[in-house]
């Protein structure tokens, strides 16, 4: 076998023209052997045998010399991207070796001539040689707690979804422990995927203790760590921070709503703090939708990086059974000498071209009951919100939490989750008459559901209660309003429970088009019922294994249903997701000043269609703010324009801005929704002004926008430079949004080059607390 596939390995090195000057001599020695053959018969045969066991001897000794060189030099993977290059080495026998990540090299041996390689493993794995990091640690089923990990062949084939993939086969020097490592390349965007495949055929289970989908080390001193953290109502908060000697960890050990203190996404300058637009950076987001920790290690040399990516294993230690394949979650990366502008710009187009679902669609503009009514749903308030809605030009109308419960209906946050029936005293005419209202008002029907959890006080739990986690021997900890539990989705009947509060709705309402999906609670009680007693560490990821289950299986059925991904706000805000989540609820802080904040760390790694960004009434419920209706409007279109409040509380002059507000977006939504982001004023540095713009990737629209946060008079004005057009082309500057629309900014109706625009700037300089600019720029 060993035998056979280094013949393969050789045969592709002949293709790629690796060793051809030794192959040459090979064929020289072999043709002069046969036309010896040719000529023999000029010869004596007592000379013939001599200069055949000659050539022979010649022969063999040059085959032996070949393969000597060929299992001594490694071969080289170049992974490839438009912009990126990843070079890997390896051959049969040896490890996968990481030798260069960033800008594309298009001479391969510059990367050595410049001592820019790394040459570190690309998996390195605990027993042996091990004093860096590891990122796959397993106790085998004799007790062994090494792996030394050797290729033993390679294969390189092209995705459906046009992704180049290489596929790094490994195998444990002593034990049959397996992994396939893969690498998948996305030319257009510049990313590149990377998880793993773990296996074997030993007698008995094999404990993985460790097991990241990616280690990726980085050469370089003067390092930068930008992510995000918070928590409920201040997500994505973004950090900035050199990264020092020592551990760093981005976590999140939540079970459920993973994403609310830390997100899994990271981004790592490489030279000096990390910049906007310039500067060389390497981003990366772990796309799994549990428990998970990135680390970020500087240890023994000031010069060496090492990132672990992956699935938390330290509350998770899996058994893995004989023959059976446990896939880690798929760590994306990406690098960019454009700055954090670049690595996002990158992220996005991959996100919507290959992760999102409908990624590249257009999303509606859509109006969520919650902090209109909260719980007070009933027929005439969600007619009223519609009919309101439907005459300021909305799309779709979405009615959140309290619509549901028939033997405890649900007026506040603690009875009835599980119990999705439309609670008769609240809603006699049922769902469908709602749908109706929507329709006759031209908009569409959403529904908000929290099906991954129940109350103490509900008909789901008085009928299973063994259906929650918790401990078989304690009172389980409870979440909101002192009586929610999470189910437990390890269960297969809770998974099909949850696939039918998806289906009934949609079976008994098939015009439904959106649901929000929430989820409120922690895993407070990490311990199932369902799970042998000695599979409890399988818990997190069996949770999720079975919610994915759930989700394919809605997808499979109702592939155009759109679902809003919502755990408390951005609790889940995380590419594991998208698959079959089309786009997420940023946060529960609707105030517009706060969510400048969020939505500005949101935008390092997510793309504007998934952001919801909604107008709330003013004062605002959570901070008390109030912000005037421009400047509302102004930032929620800086995302997926919505709204969270009953029309009807605008004044009349708010109702008329809100109308043409909602008509302009629809006509800049391709631009916002599908463009590149360009980040030009961050609320982070400590100036009144926040600034951002969308351009198209063809750079013949663009739309620029401006925030002042607070107005001291005196205070220095700097002419407002944009990024991201086309230097060569006029555009026409058209006033958006504008308070009165007779009333336009002097720059309405100029045309100014790009390259003014972008090396000079407009001087737009707002007089006013909470007063902002949109204007939309067209190419000539
Ligand atoms: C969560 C969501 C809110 C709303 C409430 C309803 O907090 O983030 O938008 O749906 O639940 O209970």
């Amino acid at each position: 076998m060993n035998v056979l596939l280094k013949c393969k390995t050789f045969l592709k090195k002949i293709a790629n023209g690796l060793f051809f000057r030794r192959m040459w001599s090979f064929f020289d020695i072999f043709l002069n052997f046969v036309r010896l053959i040719m000529r023999g018969l000029s010869v004596s045969p007592a000379e013939m045998h001599i200069k055949i066991l000659l050539y022979m001897k010649r022969l063999l000794l040059s085959i032996l010399a070949l393969s000597c060189a060929l299992s001594a030099m490694a071969e080289k993977y170049e992974i490839t991207t438009k912009n990126t290059t990843l070079l890997l080495e390896t051959s049969v026998g040896r490890r996968v070796e990481f030798v260069y990540y960033g800008p594309k090299v298009n001479n391969q041996d510059e990367i050595y001539s410049t001592s820019s390689q790394i040459r570190w493993n690309a998996y390195p794995c605990f027993g042996i040689n091990c004093t860096c990091e590891h990122a796959l640690a397993v106790t085998h089923a004799n007790g062994d707690v090494s792996l030394q990990l050797a290729t033993y062949d390679v294969k390189q084939y092209t995705d459906p979804d046009g992704g180049r993939v290489w596929e790094f086969l490994l195998k444990d020097r002593v034990f049959p422990f397996y992994v396939k490592q893969f690498y998948k390349a996305y030319d257009d965007c510049d990313v590149i995927k990377t998880w793993t495949e773990l296996s074997h055929t030993e007698k008995k289970v094999v404990v993985l203790n460790k097991f990241a989908s990616a280690y990726i080390p980085v050469k370089s001193g003067d390092l930068y760590l930008s992510y995000l953290a918070g928590g409920w109502s201040a997500e994505a908060q973004l950090f900035e921070e050199p990264i020092l000697r020592g551990r760093k960890t981005i976590g999140n050990h939540d079970g459920a709503r993973t994403s609310f203190n830390g997100n899994p996404s990271f981004m790592v300058s490489l030279d000096g703090p990390a910049r906007e637009n310039t500067g060389n950076v390497l981003g990366g987001t772990l796309s799994y939708t549990g428990n998970y920790d990135l680390s970020f290690v500087k240890d023994g040399n000031a010069n060496h990086l090492e990132i672990v990516a992956g699935i938390n294993a330290e509350l998770s230690q899996y058994y893995l059974e004989p023959k059976e394949v446990f896939t880690t979650p798929e760590f994306v990366f990406t690098y960019s000498t454009e700055g954090k502008g670049g690595v996002s710009r990158n992220l996005h187009r991959w996100g919507r071209n290959y992760q999102i679902l409908g990624g590249t669609d257009t999303r509606d503009i859509l109006l969520n009951s919650w902090e209109g009514v909260y719980f007070k749903v009933n027929q005439e308030a969600m007619n009223t919100m519609m009919q309101g809605f439907a005459e300021i030009g909305g799309e779709l109308f979405v009615m959140d939490d309290g619509w549901f419960g028939d033997k405890y209906p649900r007026d506040n946050g603690e009875t009835s989750l599980g119990d999705w029936v439309v609670c008769k005293k609240k809603l006699p005419e049922g769902i469908g008459a709602l749908i109706d209202e929507a329709e006759r008002n031209n908009m569409k029907f959403g529904i908000w559901i929290e099906p991954e959890m129940t109350n103490t006080k509900s008909e789901l739990y008085e009928k299973h209660p063994d259906w929650v986690l918790r401990q078989p021997d304690r009172e389980p900890a409870k979440g909101r309003g002192g009586t929610q539990l999470v189910l437990d989705m390890c269960n297969p009947a809770v998974q099909d429970h949850v696939f039918k509060v998806v289906d009934d709705l949609m079976q008994a309402n098939p015009r439904i088009y959106y649901m929000k999906w929430d989820a409120n609670m922690s895993i407070a009680n990490a311990s199932s019922l369902y799970l042998p007693k000695d599979r409890q560490s399988h818990l997190y990821i069996e949770y999720h294994r079975g919610l994915m289950d759930v989700c394919r299986r809605i997808r499979a059925k109702y592939p155009d249903l759109v679902i809003q991904l919502c755990a408390s706000g951005g609790g889940r805000l995380n590419y594991g997701f998208f698959p079959y989540f089309n786009e997420c609820w940023s946060s529960d802080n609707t105030d517009a000043v706060q969510r400048l904040y969020i939505q500005h760390g949101m935008s390092h790694f997510y793309p504007a269609n998934i952001m919801a960004s909604h107008v709330s009434a003013s004062p605002n419920h959570q901070t008390g703010r109030v912000v005037p209706i421009k400047f509302r409007f102004d930032v929620a279109m800086t995302g997926r324009l919505g709204m969270e409040m009953k029309p009807s509380a605008l004044s009349e002059k708010e109702r008329a801005f809100a109308k043409r507000a909602i008509e302009t977006y629809k006509s800049i939504r391709p631009v916002v929704q599908q463009g590149d982001l360009y980040r030009l004023m961050s609320p982070y540095d400590k100036k009144p002004y926040v600034s951002l713009m969308y351009v198209t990737p063809e750079k013949d629209r663009a739309v620029y926008f401006l925030f002042r946060r607070h107005f001291i008079k005196d205070e220095w004005e700097e002419p407002r430079k944009m990024e991201g057009l086309d230097p060569d082309r006029n555009y026409l500057v058209r006033e958006l949004n504008a308070e009165n629309p007779d009333k336009k900014l002097p720059i309405e109706g100029k045309v100014v080059s790009g390259r003014f625009l972008m090396q000079n700037g407009l001087r737009l300089n707002l007089g006013k607390d909470l007063s902002s600019v949109v204007l939309e720029l067209i190419a000539q």
